[in-house]
């Protein structure tokens, strides 16, 4: 279920994800914006694990394009939150449903970023095709 997005409050610039190191960033910037949304530890961890993975996928499969994370408050009907949009120019995904099945790889890889990330958060949105690039939004909102 996607809740309708409410007027953005804050949010990060950009943050370019185009090595390892911008892993750090990008757990820094989805910290920042759970504690402004008044996201529990819990919450805050499964957000950061969540994201973590998608940009990990970044650097896996988009090689040669940048990603680019943009993290930000949403509120809804008084609810807070924090959506964060994973974008990348890279290959895209030729079988999205597939993508998000338990195992599902074609790296050899565990097959379980994209799921295990589904089921930290409340919302995980993805639209991507072949060539066209993959955006990735997750949204954790607060209990
Ligand atoms: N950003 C992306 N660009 C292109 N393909 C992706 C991207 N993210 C995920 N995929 C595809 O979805 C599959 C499943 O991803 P994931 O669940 O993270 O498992 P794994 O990374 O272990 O293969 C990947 O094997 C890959 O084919
Ligand atoms: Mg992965």
């Amino acid at each position: 279920m996607r809740t309708e997005p409410g007027p953005v409050a804050a949010g990060t610039d950009d943050i370019v994800i185009s090595d390892q190191t911008d892993l750090i960033r990008v757990r820094k910037a989805l910290r920042a914006q759970a504690r402004s949304a008044g996201l529990g530890l819990v919450d805050e961890t499964k957000l950061i694990t969540a994201g973590s993975e998608l940009a990990r996928n970044i650097l896996k499969y988009a090689t040669g394009s940048r990603g680019r994370l943009r993290a930000e408050q949403v509120t809804a009907d008084s609810r807070r939150g924090v959506r964060a949009t994973f974008t990348d120019e890279g290959p895209g995904i030729g079988d999205v449903d597939a993508a998000l099945t338990d195992g599902f790889s074609t790296s050899g890889g565990l097959g379980l970023g994209l799921p295990g990330a589904q089921r930290l958060v409340d919302d995980l949105t993805v639209t991507s095709a072949p060539g066209s690039g993959t955006t990735v939004v997750i949204e954790k909102w607060r209990r």
